[in-house]
């Protein structure tokens, strides 16, 4: 093997290309578990006025269906291959490992979707026009095909965690790596987020209609309040489950912070059981300001850490267990005819092997020992930490405070065995780790 099968290295300063992945991800999941969740309400809600008669739940659906098309359907259209492209420029490995195990998988997620976001746009204007039973079942295909997408794309997600069964790796087929041992709770966690995010966002639509129909507007709170409880419980108990059916390596990202992760998501169900009880207590106290700022509440402090540490615990992979951060496949897997880089790079040398080291630095000479160095740090350590001293990702400058360049080398070695559960493990020729040890101890102040 005279060469990898490298991309070029997508290095993002300051932030990291995960960040960026983590924030076009954030958005995009909002949106889009938004649009599943209220898939599921507006199956529901038509159930209820079909079945009881209540036309008056329609003119609700109506505007939850309006909101519905221009807040998820466009901005997770937008996001949707946003993450596609963001994906592919940070990791382009991940992404071509997800593509050669599940294209058929992605191709059937595709036809769902298709079908849901004509069917939001038919189940909005077809409300008072159509018969209110084929209106009904339209509403429950909607549904159906809504879950169908988030069923197909959790078990692709869930085997970047990891496949969850070690037969995978000899049979290389697509339903042993769909069907780890976390897929499922994976799921029915996210379905339940999903119901929540539906009645959050409900709250927002009902507490809008307190003008017009305030008895209506009450009533829809209250029942959206009970919706958003029932998620969060949903949401708590399939977490618990989920956190069982991880990889040892995610435990021991997640032992790092456990303390103040589980303190926080303690305050925010906190938080948000009160909101809920009390709008069932309370209904008409509920308006449209409030209602909108706990929407930003679940980003900013509910899913952007959740995915930030999704994005953590999987680390030192970043899909499948056999593709590291760093882009490097780690491990073979037969099934795949895929075999581990880390002997040949181990021999060879990074700037030997990566097709995409120009040419004057193939070789590390006195001159170029610094922007040797510096390149190899970038690929070997960028994806996961900044470099810059101003840097605001897992700075490695905080990491390697006060080390000198003997210091350094120390600690590359160690990262160099795998002595580190959440890092790659990386054997480097020793004029490499010289070269980034150099860099790396020249960047500390
Ligand atoms: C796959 C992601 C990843 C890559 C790549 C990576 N690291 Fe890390 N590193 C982590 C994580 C996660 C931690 C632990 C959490 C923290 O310190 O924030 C960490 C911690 C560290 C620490 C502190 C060690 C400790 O736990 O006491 C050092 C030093 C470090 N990294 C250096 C490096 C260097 C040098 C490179 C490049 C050769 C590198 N890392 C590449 C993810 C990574």
């Amino acid at each position: 093997m005279d060469v990898i099968g490298q991309f070029p290295l997508f290095y993002f300063p300051e932030y990291g290309s995960a960040w960026m992945m983590g924030i076009t991800g954030t958005i995009h999941i909002l949106a889009s578990h938004t649009s599943v969740g209220a898939a599921m309400l507006f199956a529901f809600l038509a159930y209820k006025a079909y079945k009881e008669n209540r036309s008056d739940l329609y003119p609700y659906m109506k505007k939850y269906g309006m909101f519905l098309l221009i807040f998820s359907y466009v901005i997770g259209s937008i996001t949707g291959p946003g993450i596609w492209y963001t994906a592919t420029a940070a990791s382009p490995r991940g992404i071509s490992a997800l593509i050669h195990n599940f294209v058929w998988v992605w191709a059937t997620e595709w036809v769902f979707f298709v079908y849901e976001v004509i069917g939001v746009f038919a189940l909005v204007y077809f409300i008072d026009k159509i018969d209110k039973k084929t209106h009904l079942k339209l509403t429950y295909t909607f549904a159906l095909a809504s879950v169908g997408t988030l069923a197909l794309i959790i078990g692709i997600i869930s085997f970047m965690m990891w496949p969850g069964t070690d037969a995978f790796y000899t049979t290389g087929s697509a339903s042993d790596a769909f069907f780890g041992i976390n897929t499922f709770p994976h799921m029915f966690l996210r379905i339940g987020f999903m119901i929540m995010m539906s009645g959050v966002i409900g709250l927002v639509i009902s507490s809008a209609m307190k003008k017009e129909n305030p008895e209506l507007s009450a009533e829809l709170s209250k029942k959206m309040g009970y919706v958003g409880i029932l998620g969060g419980f949903l949401t708590t108990f399939f977490f618990m489950w989920y956190m069982n059916t991880l990889p040892e390596n995610a435990h021991a990202v997640f032992t790092i912070s456990k303390e103040s992760i589980v303190q926080s998501r303690l305050v925010l169900m906190g938080l948000f059981s009160l909101y809920f009880i009390l709008v069932i207590a309370k209904p008409r106290f509920l308006n449209v300001p409030i209602a909108s700022v706990m929407i930003v509440v679940i980003l900013i402090a509910g899913l952007w850490p959740g995915e930030k540490l999704r994005e953590s615990m999987r680390k030192p992979y970043v899909a499948g267990q056999y593709i590291y951060s760093d882009q490097i496949i780690s491990r073979d897997v037969p099934g795949k005819k895929i075999k581990s880089e880390l002997p040949a790079i181990a021999e060879k040398g990074l700037l030997k092997l990566n097709p995409f080291i120009p040419d004057r630095l193939r070789t590390i000479t006195d001159e170029n020992r610094l922007e040797a160095g510096e390149l190899l740090t970038k690929l070997s350590c960028s994806n996961c930490h900044s470099l810059e001293k101003t840097g605001k990702f897992r700075p490695l400058k905080d990491r390697l405070t006060g080390m000198d360049k003997e210091g350094v080398m120390t600690i590359l070695h160690t990262i160099g065995e795998g002595a580190f559960p959440y890092m790659p493990k990386l054997k480097l020729p020793e004029d490499e780790y010289d070269a980034m040890a150099e860099y790396i101890s020249s960047q500390q102040y």
